[in-house]
This record gives structure tokens, C-alpha cells and sequence, in this order.
């Protein structure tokens, strides 16, 4: 089996989210899916491949902040244009499937992509208000309380949430721990990146 790399670095793949990306709110969402793939990798075995998890999560949502009415169809030019190989853009472009693109997750790094991406914003909109405004003491019981309440971050589609889980074959509260894990990892170090950069 081919090992996935990507044909530009991470020191790339940062700049050119940036090109596209101002708010900091976005750059944090995109930093913390790339820390969730990365986590991921590892977990499911493709540690080889954690730096191309983690460049497809930088760079998912690339078009959303200039093209919010094209997401998934601007991004393959964008990321074409910035030497992307045809990979990264496929996984990039997979987490619109059903909702704005044909694109079908294939790779386990994909359906792990569409399964995550919007649990990762319920779970970050959850942490924000508790005192300790963190995820370290998040546990899954909190999670699956604001998960239940519809309009609690009511963008967060849960629809898409449990068909990604269902792509895995996992239930959902495999998916939600896994997922807390993952954002425990990359928490303290985004924090600090994003403290320096404001
Ligand atoms: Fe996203």
C-alpha cells in the first residue's frame, strides 16, 4: 500500500490557508482540524501519514471564508493553484459530499475528515463557555447533552456528523471520544500559536 504524502510541505500549506484566510477564528478551526487529523493518523495506524492528515485538515475549509457560496467547488483551483497535488484535493473536496459536491469520501482519512470537521466545531463551541474554556476536562456525557439540543451550535450538522460515523462503522460515542482525545492533543500548542499571532 502507497504511503499518502503531499507534494507541498507544511510550512506551505500554512501560508497559502493564509492567502485565503484572515479571521482568526477560521485559522484556529483549521489548526485544530489539522491536529485532529494528525491525532487520527496515528491512532488508526497511519502514523507514516499523520503530516498529509494534518495538511488536508489545514487546508478543508481553504475557500469557505472568500467563496462561502462555493465551498468544495473554488477549493481544487485554489489549491491547484498553490501546488497541490490531486490527493490533497480530493480529500480537501470529499467533506462536501451531499452538501455542495459528488465527491465521496474513499480514503479512511477522508470519511475521518467529514466524520470530524463539524463534531470538532460542536465540541469547540462546548468548551468555549465551561470556566476552563478547554477541552482537557471535557467528557463525553457534556458533549452528547449539547449534542442532543438542536439549536446549540445549530450550524454543527449532526446529520453529517452520523453519516461520517457511519462510514467509519463506528457508533457515535466512539466517535465523540475519539474525537475529544484528538482535540486534547493540539489544544495547549494551538492556543500559544494563536496567542502569538493576535
Ligand atoms: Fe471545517
Amino acid at each position: 500500500m502507497s504511503v499518502l504524502t503531499s507534494t507541498l510541505s507544511r510550512s506551505q500549506a500554512w501560508e497559502l490557508l493564509k492567502q485565503y484566510n484572515k479571521d482568526p477564528f477560521h485559522l484556529q478551526h483549521a489548526l485544530t482540524v489539522e491536529g485532529v487529523m494528525k491525532w487520527y493518523a496515528a491512532d488508526l495506524g497511519y502514523g507514516d501519514e499523520a503530516e498529509f492528515w494534518g495538511i488536508v485538515g489545514l487546508l478543508h475549509d481553504i475557500d469557505f471564508e472568500e467563496y462561502p457560496d462555493q465551498h468544495c467547488i473554488k477549493a481544487p483551483e485554489l489549491l491547484r493553484a498553490g501546488g497541490a497535488g490531486e490527493e490533497l484535493i480530493h480529500g480537501v473536496c470529499s467533506h462536501g459530499y451531499g452538501l455542495t459536491v459528488d465527491i465521496k469520501p474513499e480514503h479512511e482519512m477522508e470519511k475521518v475528515l467529514y466524520a470530524a470537521d463539524e463534531l470538532t466545531g460542536l465540541i469547540w463551541a462546548a468548551a468555549i463557555i465551561r470556566p476552563s474554556k478547554s477541552v482537557m476536562d471535557m467528557e463525553v456525557k457534556s458533549v452528547k447533552k449539547k449534542y442532543k439540543a438542536a439549536n446549540f451550535a445549530a450550524g454543527c450538522s449532526r446529520e453529517v456528523i452520523e453519516k461520517g460515523a457511519a462510514m467509519l462503522g463506528w457508533d457515535l460515542d466512539t466517535l465523540i471520544e475519539k474525537t475529544i482525545l484528538a482535540m486534547r492533543s493540539c489544544e495547549a500548542e494551538i492556543n500559544a500559536f494563536m496567542g502569538k499571532l493576535a
